[in-house]
């Protein structure tokens, strides 16, 4: 179903992609996580491997399983274990695309023994310290080796009374640096975000940081997947 032109369009390439939602702990059973089923990372995984690229899938906690296709996985579980991995990985990479939902905060410590509830003294507060901003980090990276590599980035964003979805977008595309910044839709129409978060389906708007117009694109994450691929073809190409 795929044309040579789609199907070659990154072969020789290394593509680094991460996905799922970073778990950061409490103590030895507890961690505080994110919702994330890892579905879109993987689907992104699959259609740069089919489009002829060398992929490895930095995965942190996933709600479904890992597909059987001969990916590179490796697997990690914190925000920081995420970022020592991908910024190892995208040393060598075409491309790194970060799908991963990755946790804002972290306890600021973790527990080496299970928190007890305990009559006589009170209940336990806790502390919460940033993450680093994994995406923002390979941009500066990249930009410090003056290396030829594409960075994508995931937002889900609503719109409030202070903008709209694409503001949002607009200014975190700014933020972060990156090249194209897939935005999820959530909560068009009055949808919840049970329609985005674990579903097959999907409504993004693929921005690119030349200023072109947002390029939309709607309905499976696979298909969701191969738009992007796509586009990151396109970008590469005229790298070249
Ligand atoms: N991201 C990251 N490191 C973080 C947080 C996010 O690399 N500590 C990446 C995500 O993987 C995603 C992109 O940044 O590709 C946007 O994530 P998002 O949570 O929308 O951005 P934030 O900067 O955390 O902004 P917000 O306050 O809206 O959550
Ligand atoms: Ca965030």
């Amino acid at each position: 179903s795929h044309d040579s032109a789609e199907s070659l369009g990154l072969s020789g390439k290394r593509v680094v992609i991460t996905a799922g939602g970073t778990l950061e702990p409490l103590d030895p059973v507890r961690y505080l996580g994110n919702r994330s089923s890892g579905k879109q990372g993987i689907a992104l995984a699959l259609a740069a491997q089919q489009a002829g690229a060398t992929v490895t899938l930095i995965a942190a906690h996933l709600e479904v399983a890992l597909p059987s296709a001969a990916l590179t996985v490796q697997r990690v579980e914190t925000a920081l274990e995420l970022q020592a991995a991908t910024e190892l990985a995208a040393d060598t990479a075409d491309v790194v695309i970060m799908a991963a939902a990755v946790a804002d905060f972290r306890p600021d410590h973790a527990e080496g023994s299970k928190i007890k509830k305990r009559d006589d003294s009170a209940d336990p507060v806790i502390t919460l310290v940033r993450n680093p901003d994994i995406l923002a980090g390979l941009v500066s990276r990249r930009n410090a080796r003056g290396a030829r590599q594409l960075i994508v980035g995931f937002a889900a964003e609503t719109g409030d009374e202070r903008g709209d979805v694409l503001d949002y977008a607009l200014a975190k595309l700014e933020r972060k640096g990156c090249d194209l910044l897939v935005v999820n839709q959530v909560g068009q129409d009055g949808q919840g975000q049970e329609k985005v978060f674990g579903q097959d389906s999907n409504q993004v708007l693929i921005l690119d940081r030349d200023g072109s117009a947002p390029v939309p694109a709607e309905g499976s994450k696979q298909a969701v997947a191969r738009a992007v691929v796509e586009r990151i073809v396109n970008k590469i190409d005229a790298f070249q």
